[in-house]
């Protein structure tokens, strides 16, 4: 079994790594839960909507998701999440995983993703930069009748409005620290 070397949040210097605009908005990560590595345990989908910061006191990561997503069972179904960041040159497996879906599509072989087992429960990454574990804390369905700016709503012609996961960041599993990655 594949595996990194997760580290608490609490001793992981999230702010060195993360840039709250730039690795959301245009680099993109995946967001993964699962509840084994085999296809059909585990989907993951890229997503470049979110953001991170502190809510009730702990370290979060917040996240938007349609129920149309075939990820949104899976994150439904499970307690733990996972957030992926990867470096430049895996762009294009994010493009393959925000543009096919799970249901239909092996994304790890059309990626050229591999999933691995992460402590305490969740699905990563040996190709990412930066997988974190989190744990869901709140959800809630976004409100079309709460948009305060009317253009928002274009955002929804099938009216498939996200729900919005607020998620503790538990551990940290970055490849610098472990060098652990397949074949390497
Ligand atoms: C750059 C990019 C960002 C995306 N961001 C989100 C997002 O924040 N929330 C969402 O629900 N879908 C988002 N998507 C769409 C899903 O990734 C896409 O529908 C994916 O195919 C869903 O896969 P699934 O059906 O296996 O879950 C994004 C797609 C791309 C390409």
């Amino acid at each position: 079994m594949l595996s990194k070397t997760g580290i608490p949040a609490a001793d992981y210097p999230l702010d060195m790594d993360l840039k709250p605009f730039e690795s959301v908005g245009h680099d993109w990560m995946l967001i993964t839960a699962g509840n084994g590595t085999n296809r059909g345990d585990w989907n993951t989908m890229t997503a470049s909507w979110g953001s991170f910061g502190v809510f009730w006191g702990k370290k979060t990561v917040t996240c938007v998701i349609r129920p149309t997503r075939h990820t949104y069972g899976f994150v439904e179904r499970e307690p733990l999440v996972t957030f992926s960041f990867f470096d430049s040159s895996m762009k294009n497996a994010l493009q393959v995983c925000g543009s096919t879906s799970g249901a239909t599509t092996d994304k790890a072989a059309a990626a050229g993703l591999t999933p691995i087992a992460l402590e305490p429960g969740a699905i990563g990454f040996a190709e990412s930069r930066l997988d974190l574990v989190c744990r869901k804390l709140y959800t809630q369905d976004l409100d079309p009748a709460r948009f305060l700016d009317d253009a928002i709503e274009a955002n929804y012609p099938n009216k498939d409005y996200h729900r919005m996961y607020v998620c503790e960041i538990l551990r940290a599993y970055p490849l610098s620290v472990s060098g652990c990655k397949k074949g390497r």
